[in-house]
């Protein structure tokens, strides 16, 4: 039979041009006979995809970890539950990364909802809410939340990141202004940009500066959103709201309050900052959170008047043009909350925990910065080389600690972040911090060798 079959109705000479393209292709070099504009052009003459910026200090990144022989402590794998004590990629290690505050995530209770919602929903809710979505529990998460800051109503989104950013790109426009503090997490700076408002930032936690900062629009914008985190991620500390609300209200502004690292972390009963600070929640326009860290899945959620959550309900993208929140994902939740509110003993033992690592931790000369010493512990060792140095010491001593470096948190102010529940045993966390100090000496002393190393390495 002729190699020319009908239906592929490829001559002989057509065949090999093509074959002759491919091998050239996979060479990458110009394929003879094969006429020039036919031919892709070879991957390597196209910029690659990305941000030149960021693919540039990733290999950055890549080529100083090499230099300094370091393995990187990024992408580990834990192999079972986020427990103080995990089995991290082989290594059985005393576990500062997870933001499992409480300890629900793992709580027989919490798993046990979240099968039963699985046996009798499926794993997935395979439509938008509007659509065919809607389960039951998705109403009872949201009543349940909305009851903590006793709004009118509550929505809860399948991803914190992105509730932030079509909610906040949601309320505001053109026209509008965006003001946050200056150490604002990513998804609400994305949030402020796809809104397209007027961008501002004040000093972090500077009262002061908000005020400065609102003053300076006049009447140039139509409404001034100001959005604040109950505590923040990268340091663990927390806004004075009842002298913020007066300020707010004065420049006729709005305020926002992300709690992701607030709830079941301040506050007597972890309701968060609002309790925090003893400010009537109803102050607040819009509350935000996530499932993530205390409500142990993973989602966002907002809260306010029956307005602001119905006008989300009907038509923000990320809301309606996103399949619902899978059952399973909102039963555990919803029992998450429920035992968070039942017992008050795991905030209490997260406060003794978070008091224990903070002393221990001053009492060494460590840097702990404002922190109020709940779940979120920075210790601020300025340059990154340094806290790369520490990191990877106390790695190889059975301690995961993540270390967070420039652009994380602004230069010079690199740390290890340390993630305190209320599971963690008190003499572990003197351990941790005995031995953060020790690292932290032994790598005083031969930072500037290894720094000069760095730098004849990366030469060559
Ligand atoms: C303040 C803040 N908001 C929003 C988010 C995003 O939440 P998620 O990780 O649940 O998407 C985070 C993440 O840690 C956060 O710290």
């Amino acid at each position: 039979m002729s190699e020319e079959k009908p239906g592929f109705g490829l001559s002989a000479d057509v065949k090999s041009k093509l074959l002759n393209r491919l091998s050239a292709q996979m060479a990458n070099r110009p394929a003879a006979g094969v006429a020039a504009v036919e031919a892709p052009a070879p991957v390597s003459s196209r910029p690659a995809l990305g941000h030149p910026s960021v693919l540039e200090e990733i290999a950055m990144l890549r080529r100083a970890g090499d230099a300094l022989g370091l393995e990187s402590p990024f992408f580990r794998v834990n192999e079972g539950l986020p427990t103080p004590w995990s089995v991290i990629d082989g290594r059985r290690v005393l576990n500062f990364c997870a933001y499992n505050y409480l300890g629900l995530n793992g709580d027989p209770r919490v798993t046990a909802a979240a099968n039963a919602a699985a046996e009798r929903y499926g794993t997935s809710v395979s439509g938008s809410r509007i659509v065919s979505g809607e389960r039951q529990v998705h109403r009872d998460l949201e009543a349940a939340l909305a009851k903590v800051y006793q709004a009118d109503d509550a929505i809860v989104l399948v991803n914190g990141h992105a509730t932030n950013v079509t909610v906040i790109s949601h309320l505001v426009g053109p026209g509008d202004a965006v003001i946050c503090d200056a150490l604002s997490h990513n998804s609400i700076i994305q949030g402020a940009q796809l809104a397209g408002a007027k961008r501002r930032s004040f000093l972090h936690n500077d009262l002061a500066d908000l005020d400065r900062v609102l003053g300076e629009f006049g009447d140039t914008v139509k409404r001034r959103l100001v959005i604040v985190e109950g505590c923040y991620g990268m340091d663990g500390d927390a806004p004075d709201l009842a002298a913020m609300i007066p300020i707010i209200r004065r420049h006729r502004a709005h305020l926002m309050v992300d709690e992701a690292h607030g709830l079941g972390v301040l506050g007597e009963r972890g309701l968060g900052v609002f309790e925090h600070c003893g400010v009537d929640p109803r102050e607040v326009d819009v509350w935000m959170g996530t499932l993530s860290k205390t409500l142990a899945t993973c989602g966002g959620f907002i809260a306010g008047s029956v307005e602001m959550v119905e006008y989300l309900r009907a038509s923000a993208p990320g809301f309606l043009f996103s399949v619902g929140m899978p059952a399973p994902t909102a039963a555990a939740s919803l029992e998450a909350l429920r035992i968070m509110l039942a017992e008050p003993e795991r905030m209490e033992r997260l406060r003794t925990n978070g008091q224990v690592f903070v002393q221990a931790a001053r009492a060494a000369g460590l840097d702990v910065g404002e922190t109020l010493g709940r779940a979120i512990i920075p210790v601020i060792i300025g340059s990154s080389l340094r806290t790369t140095l520490v990191a990877d010491r106390l790695w190889k001593r059975g301690i995961a600690a993540q270390p967070i470096l420039y652009p994380g948190v602004p230069e010079r102010s690199a740390r290890l972040r340390f993630f305190v529940t209320s599971e963690h045993a008190p003499e572990d966390l003197r351990w941790a911090v005995s031995e953060v100090a020790n690292a932290l000496a032994e790598v005083g002393q031969t930072t500037p060798q290894a720094l000069a190393d760095l730098k004849t390495k990366l030469r060559k």
